[in-house]
Parts: C-alpha cells; structure tokens; sequence
C-alpha cells in the first residue's frame, strides 16, 4: 500500500555507556558510546499515511494511546513530515516484542523502528546514516539500534555528524547476555531526567568524560583483538563509572536495588570461580550480564540458586533494522 512503510528494530545494551547531552532538543551526547544490538527484544512498527485523519492515532501493543501519550509520537512525526514536505496525520501500529514479564521496553528499538517505518511512508529515501541520525531525535539510544552487532555512536557536534556507525557484526564472537530482571516497575527518575541532572550537579561528571573516551579506545581494541576479558572489563568499569556519577549529584540518585548489588556480587563470585562474565546495568535496577555462549548455560543455572527463572532472560548478538514496504519482510 502507498504511504505505507513497516519495520522491525532490535535493541541494544551500551558497553560504553551513553550519559548526558550537550544538546537537549538535537540529542547530542556529551561522549560517544558504544553498543551490542540484541536479538530478544525488538520492536515492529507500521506507520501510515492517511488524508482522512484528523489526528495521528497511535496504537501500542494493539491499544489505542490517548493525546497525551501519542504526544512524543508526534512530536517525533513532525520532524518527517517536515522534512518531506507534508502535513498528513498518520496511523501508527506499534508492538513491542518483549519476553513476557520482562518489563523491558526500551526507547532504543521503538525509535529506531518508528523512524525506519515513517521515513518509508513518507516517501523520504534516507541511507543508514540519515536513518540513524533520525532516530537520534527519537531518543539518543535509537541512534545505534540502525545496525546490528557493535555499533558506536559518534557523538558529532551536529544533526548531521551524530549517528551510529557498525563496528563489527559479532558474528565471529561467541557471545550472549543474561538479564537479570530485578524489578519490572517504571522507573523512578527516566534515564532523560537523570543524566540531565547528573550533567549538571555532579562534580564527578567531568572525570566520567574525561575516562569514557580513554574507555571507548579500549573496547574498541578489544573489539578488534577479539579479547572477551578486555572488552568485559572496560563494559563493566564504565557501567560502575556512570552509576558513581548520580551519588555525586544534587540530590543524590541511584537506579541500584538490593538485588542488582547481590547480582553484580554474584558475577565477581563466579568469576573467581574461573568463569568469566561482567555486568553493566542501565537506568534501572536490571543486570545485564556478558558471557560466552557456550558458558551461559552453567551462569543461568547457577543464578537460578539466587533468582526465578522467569527472572533470568537469554539474548544473543542481533542485527540492524529491517525495513518493508509492503507486507511483512
Ligand atoms: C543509561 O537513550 O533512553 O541506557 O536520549 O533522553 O531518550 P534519551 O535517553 P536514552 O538513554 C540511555 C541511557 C543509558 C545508556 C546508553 O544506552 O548508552
């Protein structure tokens, strides 16, 4: 159908760590970051064009949104309509594909899917790099879930020179990551507020850029040297970097349970135990823990000793955005 354009996006966990803007309208990252694109969470979005609407109606996970929540759709929509010269409202269909009871919808994969799918029905022809700065606009952490496997997001100084670029598709790693899932509420403080305020009261902020640019030289070296325990070890420092930055801000926050701290404890067990696996945790209390594939097994057994199994969720490397015009890919 005309003025039609699908697409599914996956999302991604940052090993270096995205935190804070320079720029709040554009997106602009105070640093770049670096991600993996994961297979088990991924969003499908379909958005169409239609002269007889009054209004955007978005639909989400197959309910209707009311104004206020469609909003920052629109919002989002406007900046494509702009761009390609139109004003006609649009249909949205939105499905996030979440393991159930995960609770973790992610910005990442519903930005980067709402882009690829209005920038189709727009008739606009961007290339990847277009696409991703456009989902930049989105939500900062969209900007990488464009390509699969690691990608870094260049933080640029401008629209056009911020967007992601592929690293390395990781399919010659043997890699996967286990959630842990701590706690499926909304978060407290949104990743948005919270690093608008640790950019702006944390002493500490100034040493997190100044080490997360040594950090992404490091795993980027890991990347290319296929080193797992460099790669784990700068993902985890960094993570722990970021988190220490929001106990220096006014007022003090932290995205930490007692939980995360007994999963982030288990991960250092484990490893004296001569398996190796690292954790990185995001705006939440989840933990997301690194390992090889062929050692994930024995990890998830022995974090079932300490949590659910519904609590413990298996992803693996995942690829770009996939994008259609008609019927489904
Ligand atoms: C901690 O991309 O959700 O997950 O750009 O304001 O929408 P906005 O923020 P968002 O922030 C992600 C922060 C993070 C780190 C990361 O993904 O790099």
């Amino acid at each position: 159908m005309a003025n039609t354009g699908k697409a599914r996006a996956y999302t991604n966990i940052a090993l270096i760590k995205y935190w804070g803007k320079k720029d709040d309208d554009l997106i602009l990252p105070m640093n770049s970051s670096l991600s993996l694109t994961l297979d088990a969470f991924y969003t499908e979005t379909t958005v169409h064009f239609d002269e007889t609407l009054k209004e955007d109606q978005f639909y989400l996970n197959q309910t209707l949104q009311n104004p206020t929540q469609t909003k920052k759709t629109t919002r989002f929509l406007d900046l494509v309509r702009h761009e390609a010269g139109i004003t006609t409202p649009a249909i949205i269909e939105s499905t996030n594909y979440v393991p159930t009871a995960a609770g973790l919808a992610s910005s990442a994969s519903g930005f980067a899917a709402l882009a690829g799918a209005a920038s189709l029905a727009s008739g606009l022809e961007l290339d990847l790099q277009a696409l991703s700065c456009l989902a930049r606009r989105g939500s900062g952490s969209a900007t990488r879930s464009i390509y699969g496997g690691f990608v870094e997001w260049q933080m640029g100084s401008n629209d056009l020179d911020s967007y992601g670029v592929p690293i390395d598709d990781a399919s010659s790693w043997d890699l996967a990551m286990l959630f842990v899932v701590v706690n499926q509420k909304e978060k407290v403080i949104s990743s948005r507020d919270g690093m608008k305020q640790t950019v702006a009261t944390s002493p500490f902020y100034s040493g997190w850029l100044e080490s997360t640019a040594k950090d992404l030289i490091t795993i980027k070296e890991a990347i290319k040297e296929h080193d797992f325990q460099k790669l784990g070890e700068t993902m985890e420092s960094n993570g722990l970097k970021m988190h220490a930055t929001m106990l220096g801000a006014t007022p003090p926050f932290t995205y930490w349970e007692p939980d995360s701290i007994q999963a982030m404890q288990f991960v250092a067990e484990l490893r004296q135990e001569g398996i190796p696996c690292y954790f990185t945790m995001d705006a939440g209390p989840n933990v997301k823990v690194l390992c090889h594939k062929s050692d994930l097994p024995k990890i998830k057994a022995k974090f079932a000793t300490i949590f659910q199994e519904t609590q413990l969720i298996t992803a693996y490397p995942g690829p770009g955005i996939q994008l259609s015009k008609g019927d489904f890919y």
